[in-house]
């Protein structure tokens, strides 16, 4: 089967993309201890400028929403400065580049905040682990590995302050160069931790039903469209994800209304992972793309286990309109001519996934010879 649809011109909300290959967010942990991005990330970026558009790995809007040791945030001037680096390296590689806006919410261990609680919609604890910041010298090795806290619950004050956050981060994306913005509502994070009912019990008008529980949402969409127009400003979802401890009492019915609140706002584009195999993430049982079809009319980009044929048949069939590669973009820079000259794929080291420097970040080649 043909591979053309992959490499057709689309319009997603007002940003014209040469192809349909999207690199998806990734966390690769390369910004400096205190979250600013580095010159090697801008390098990064600009190996893989021929995708159709690059969505920057999470990026906190805010110091509470950080939990991730030397993942990028945008809060501050001097990371606005930081990413104007980026974005002029991508932009002279003629790519195009949107941040991702990011708050974990309940998944920030303690340690990031000098020992205070997190904050969340409801007092329950993320399921698992994550990786907590070195202490002492760090010699560059993995981290140690902490349970998720049970996380103090959001005062409205604090709800007004997580939205202010995200309106500050959206207008500093825009001051960094970005071309637009993705937010971040997938993955169970702050805005997913309001959306699914497992981990929102709250009883005010941001919890109980499906209405309450996207308010949040809305709000936030409202303020980062006051900073970015409407049109270059997607969302990420993964409503059928239940890893750390997510879960939702109907998906279909939530996706719905998360679609037509996109839709009523006007975003560029909804990113739904729904992967089509189990890998890095789990295939849902009970999909949710046709949901999200009915009610929603911008462009879709799905995600999760895909490569190049089946990406082209999904598009061909009317499904998405462009198709997100996240791991294949680890070891692949050059992903779209690979595709286009039906080569093998490189795999990733994933020792390298989320620490270290240049080595297995800058440093895969692309192909070259038949
Ligand atoms: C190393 C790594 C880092 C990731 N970081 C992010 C991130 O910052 N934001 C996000 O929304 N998803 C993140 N993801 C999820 C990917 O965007 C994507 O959904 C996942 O890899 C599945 O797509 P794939 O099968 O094409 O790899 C990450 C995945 C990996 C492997």
């Amino acid at each position: 089967m043909s591979l053309d649809a992959l490499f057709q011109p689309l319009t997603i909300g007002s940003l014209a993309v040469p192809n349909r290959i999207v690199m998806a967010p990734l966390t690769r942990a390369r910004a400096d201890a205190n979250n600013i991005p580095t010159p090697m990330q801008g390098e990064y970026y600009a190996q893989r400028a021929d995708a159709g558009l690059i969505i920057s790995e999470a990026t906190a809007v805010d110091p509470l929403g950080m939990g991730w040791y030397r993942a990028p945030g945008i809060w501050s001037n001097d990371m606005v400065t930081a990413w104007r680096g980026v974005t002029d390296r991508v932009h002279a590689a003629n790519g195009r580049i949107y941040c991702q806006l990011w708050h974990m919410g309940r998944l920030v261990l303690p340690d990031y905040l000098d020992g205070d609680l997190p904050i969340g919609p409801s007092p329950i604890a993320g399921e698992g682990e994550t990786m907590a910041p070195p202490t002492g010298t760090y010699d560059g090795g993995f981290l140690p590995m902490k349970p998720y806290v049970v996380p103090r619950e959001m005062t409205q004050a604090d709800i007004d302050q997580l939205i202010a956050a995200y309106g500050k981060a959206a207008a500093n994306a825009i001051a960094a160069g970005f071309d637009g913005t993705e937010i971040h509502g997938a993955n169970g994070y702050i805005i997913d931790q309001f959306l699914q009912s497992k981990t929102n019990q709250r009883q005010d008008r941001y919890g109980g039903s499906i209405e309450n529980r996207t308010r949040l949402l809305g709000e936030i969409i409202e303020a980062v469209i006051a900073h970015v127009a409407s049109g270059r400003v997607g969302l990420r979802i993964s409503p059928t994800s239940e890893r750390k401890g997510m879960g939702d009492a109907n998906p279909a019915a939530l996706t719905e209304a998360i679609g037509a609140l996109a839709q009523r706002h006007g975003l560029a584009y909804i990113h739904l992972i729904e992967p089509i195999a189990s890998g890095f993430m789990e295939k849902p049982d009970y999909p949710v793309m046709d949901h999200l079809r009915a009610v929603f009319t911008g462009t879709i980009i799905q995600n999760g286990s895909f490569d190049a044929q089946t990406a082209a048949d999904y598009i061909d069939a009317g499904r998405a309109e462009a198709i997100s590669f996240g791991r294949p973009y680890i070891a692949n820079p050059d992903l779209v001519s690979r595709f286009r000259d039906g080569r093998e794929l490189a795999q990733p080291n994933f020792d390298y996934a989320y620490v270290g420097d240049e080595r297995g970040y800058t440093d895969y080649p692309v192909a070259t010879g038949g």
